[in-house]
């Protein structure tokens, strides 16, 4: 190999192995390292073991590799052979072949009869539980927010209220005119798509109160990004309050949610317009009707939005930012 080509491929190499290093340290200090976040339900924890049982496997066969490699590399170097000189012929070694055909079978046995193990404890399903089971909540992925559906048919939006320790359901679906979604809450469960007119369930228990933050996991439109997905666990007496309330602020909740990600959360605009120029913010039955149907690159956000909450929106969005009064409800 010339000189100067050799040069350059050792400075790449370099620059390289120095760059890997200097990304590894940030990606082992965010989200707490290489672990999984702290789980609080029993799929989570499955999902962390397993993960942990996979990545000590690959861990292994990784170094074992990369030390076979360099040892090879060094070790077979070409000390200035001719390159065109024949290395000694092997054929066959017996031992060597049952060896690394053995090897590989009973690793992926192991991770298959793991994985088959902890199965059963990873709630995903495609079929609804019995009824009375457990608390089942409708999850619709919308572009781009998260629209949830209690018994009794109460609303809330992006964030999931879930009581604690109680066995809750999950229905996650889309709606038919929507596209693919995944709802993902790493520290309470997998990810789990929400397809139009399909339903999925995840089901599980929370085993701590707080509040866990997620992300849509599939990749839906200009604003996947923004699609952020929460569940706040409150203890389960809190819980059933809650749900007996009249829905508080779901005017506010809805445009922070559906609106906001392209109007800009003062409706100043962002990749949609402005809303405070906007003709259609202070004319309720226009603003009713382009949250029904959608106009150009704005999608039909409010379309099967029962009374109340397009009522809520279109009475906040009208309060905030009309100019001409208000004249919806809610
Ligand atoms: Cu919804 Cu990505």
């Amino acid at each position: 190999m010339p000189e100067p080509v050799r040069r350059k491929l050792a400075v790449s190499s370099w620059t390289m192995l120095a760059l890997a290093l200097v990304l590894a340290g940030p990606t082992l200090a965010g989200n707490g390292g290489v672990a999984p976040p702290d789980p609080v339900s029993g799929n989570a924890e499955n999902v962390r073991e397993l993960y942990w049982l996979v990545l000590g496997i690959t861990g292994v066969i990784f170094l074992v590799v990369e030390a076979a490699l360099i040892l090879f590399v060094v070790r077979y170097r070409g000390r200035g052979r001719p390159r065109d000189a024949e290395g000694p012929q092997v054929v066959g070694h017996q031992r060597l072949e049952l060896l690394w055909t053995a090897i590989p079978v009973v690793i992926v046995a192991v991770l298959a009869a793991a994985v088959f193990y902890k199965l059963p404890d990873i709630e995903n399903r495609a079929e609804a539980s019995a009824p009375g089971d457990y608390l089942r909540i409708r999850v619709e992925g919308r572009q781009f927010y998260w629209r949830y559906v209690y018994p009794g048919g109460k609303v809330s939006v992006n964030e999931v209220r879930l009581p604690l320790g109680r066995k809750v359901e999950l229905e996650i679906t889309a709606p038919a005119f929507d596209v693919i979604h995944s709802w993902w809450v790493p520290r309470l469960a997998g990810k789990m798509d929400a397809i139009p007119g399909k339903k999925n369930y995840i089901r599980f228990s929370a085993n701590r109160a707080g509040l866990y933050e997620g992300q849509c996991a599939e990749y839906c439109g200009a604003q996947h990004a923004l699609m952020l997905a929460s569940a706040r666990v409150v203890p389960a007496d809190e819980f059933d309050a809650w749900l007996r309330q009249p829905p508080e602020s779901l005017g506010r909740q809805t445009f922070e949610a559906a609106c906001a990600p392209c109007h800009g959360g003062n409706g100043q605009g962002l990749i949609g317009p402005s809303l405070r120029s906007s003709t259609v913010v202070g004319d309720a039955e226009a603003l009713r009707s382009l949250l029904e149907n959608g106009k150009g690159n704005m999608p039909a956000v409010g379309k099967d939005w029962d009374d109340t909450q397009l009522r809520a929106l279109v009475g906040y969005v009208n309060r905030t930012f009309g100019r001409q009064g208000a004249t919806g409800g809610g």
